[in-house]
């Protein structure tokens, strides 16, 4: 019984989560497959492309026939012309393929010869190839079924599958990867939400526990982006993008310094920053000012728990 209850809970939760998976800005829908495909531009190792395209719910590309190839091909032309590869999302082992959406390996356009790694579409040639995980190239990502009616029944769930749900807050909140301020702004607005706001120090510890790798962290971009945005080069000049007031706030000393007029967009210091000046405790959970074109290791959406 608790079972099937449990069972009825899953699916439904994965229906909503679907149904919030639009098609892109720039995608193009696959209606054989109900999915959309996109194209992404900026180059990154395997891994940082895959969970990009998770973002959106979903995959790097996989390929099952010739036909699929060449749409990916053609899609692929929104890269710069110096561009002769893109990720695909499968790897190779020496004898066979291994995809990432775990569809079946039925069809293959591998290059002859080539070493066991992670696949490539070789973009003038229409072969695969292969690469290290750490190579850096654009990618193309197939997000899940962008047809997927929104189901009538009511919601099972207060916040969406894969998001965070907090009771005292009530609010939902969702970590994505490896996004600069546009991206994640846009990706946040594609699952019906926004980039965080943070209202209360309970919330802020909130934030910062989801966004925290575990590890130190000696970059400012490994320090996750939240949703505030600079209106003006004061130190008060900010507003949240979902629109609530910027009516709390936990700098860290000497922050915001809008250092060299271009820092915008905000982040949280989730792990020790053991190279901060002068202690590296006096960042831990507190605020920065940083470039919003940075790419951040991590974002944080927020929406509001549905009950
Ligand atoms: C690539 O080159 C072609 C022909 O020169 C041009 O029409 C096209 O706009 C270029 N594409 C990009 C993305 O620069
Ligand atoms: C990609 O395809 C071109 C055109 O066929 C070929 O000259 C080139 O060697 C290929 N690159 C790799 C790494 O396979
Ligand atoms: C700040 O704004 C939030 C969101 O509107 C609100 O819930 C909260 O009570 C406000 N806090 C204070 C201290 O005014």
């Amino acid at each position: 019984m608790t079972r099937s209850i449990t069972f009825i809970f899953y699916y439904f939760t994965t229906l909503i989560a679907l149904s919030v998976a639009s098609c892109p800005k720039g995608g193009i829908l696959d209606a054989e497959e109900g999915s959309c495909l996109f194209a992404v531009k900026f180059e990154d190792t395997f891994q940082n492309a895959q969970d990009y395209c998770s973002n959106y719910y979903g995959n790097l590309i996989s390929i099952q026939s010739a036909d699929a190839n060449e749409k990916v091909l053609s899609l692929s032309k929104i890269f710069a012309n110096n561009t002769k590869f893109a990720w695909l999302g499968g790897k190779y082992d020496g004898t066979k393929i291994t995809w990432i959406d775990e569809t079946p390996a039925e069809f293959s356009n591998l290059q002859e010869g080539v070493p066991a790694g992670y696949l490539l579409l070789n973009l003038t040639s229409g072969k695969w190839t292969t690469a290290n995980w750490n190579g850096l190239f654009p990618f193309v990502c197939r997000t899940q079924d962008a047809s997927t009616e929104p189901p009538s029944c009511p919601p099972y769930a207060p916040c969406p599958t894969d998001w965070v749900y907090s009771q005292s807050l009530k609010f939902c909140y969702k970590v994505i990867f490896n996004v600069d301020f546009t991206e994640g702004d846009q990706n946040c607005r594609l699952m019906n939400s926004f980039l965080t706001s943070i209202h209360s120090d309970t919330e802020n510890r909130f934030v910062n526990d989801l966004g925290k790798s575990g590890s130190p962290q000696t970059a400012w971009q490994q320090h996750p982006l939240i949703g505030g945005k600079r209106t003006g080069p004061g130190k008060t000049d900010w507003m949240w993008v979902d629109g609530t007031p910027f009516n709390y706030s936990i700098w860290a000393d000497n922050q915001p310094d809008n250092s060299q007029g271009n820092e915008w967009c905000l982040q949280t210091i989730a792990d020790l920053f053991p190279n901060a000046y002068p202690k590296s405790e006096q960042y831990l959970y507190k605020w920065n000012d940083f470039p919003c074109e940075a790419r951040y290791r991590v974002a944080i959406c927020k929406q509001p728990a549905k009950y």
